[in-house]
């Protein structure tokens, strides 16, 4: 990791730093290029934890491609999923017949990204994949089929690159683990 990242007082310890996060996009962008050759995509990216890996990505996809968004929640205000899925946004535009990548940041239990296919795929796409930022394996009650995966991590609780501890901490640059005492 390089010394010149300033540690945010409430970070314990970075698990991703910026540079691994962009090689990583870098790959995923020109898998995903390779993938859907010669097809048009609508990329939508799940606010707001999703806001920077989206951006990142969506340019790192040589395609024809539509951006659009949807806000979900799941938690509230714990660090658990509570199982209840709320649409806070919906996307501008139908996807009947599109090519769709949902940019999610992070699949814990599963149940968000299983509920958001679902009613995706009622809306009748001509194809749904997933891209996600991080994939905590050990707690997934869903199984979610997930196609471009950047960084497979522990079942602990991490925040930075748009992902938040209770609305905070989604501007650092990198994915780091909050201090105990801050996350209690
Ligand atoms: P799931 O429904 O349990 O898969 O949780 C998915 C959502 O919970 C993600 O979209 C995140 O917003 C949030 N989430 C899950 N784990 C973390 C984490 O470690 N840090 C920040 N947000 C998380
Ligand atoms: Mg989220």
């Amino acid at each position: 990791m390089s010394d010149k990242i300033k540690l945010d007082k409430h970070i314990a310890r970075v698990l991703i730093d910026p540079v691994a996060i962009q090689q990583r996009i870098a790959e995923l962008g020109s898998q995903i290029s390779k993938d859907y050759a010669g097809r048009e995509l609508v990329v939508i990216c799940i606010l707001k934890g999703a806001f920077l890996f989206t951006s990142d990505l969506c340019r790192s996809i040589d395609l024809l491609q539509k951006l659009d968004f949807m806000a979900v929640s799941s938690y509230g205000h714990s660090t658990q999923s509570s199982g209840i899925v709320k649409i806070e946004k919906d996307l501008s535009e139908s996807i009947e017949g599109k090519h769709v990548l949902i940019v999610e940041d992070i699949i814990d239990s599963g149940l968000t990204m299983s509920y958001l296919v679902k009613i995706l795929r009622d809306r009748k796409p001509a194809s749904i994949k997933i891209c996600v930022l991080c994939h905590k394996p050990s707690n997934q009650q869903q199984c979610v089929k997930i196609d471009y995966c950047g960084f497979t991590l522990e079942d602990e609780f991490v925040v930075g690159y748009g992902l938040d501890f209770k609305g905070y901490l989604r501007n650092l640059p990198y994915i780091g683990v909050v201090k105990p005492e801050y996350s209690e």
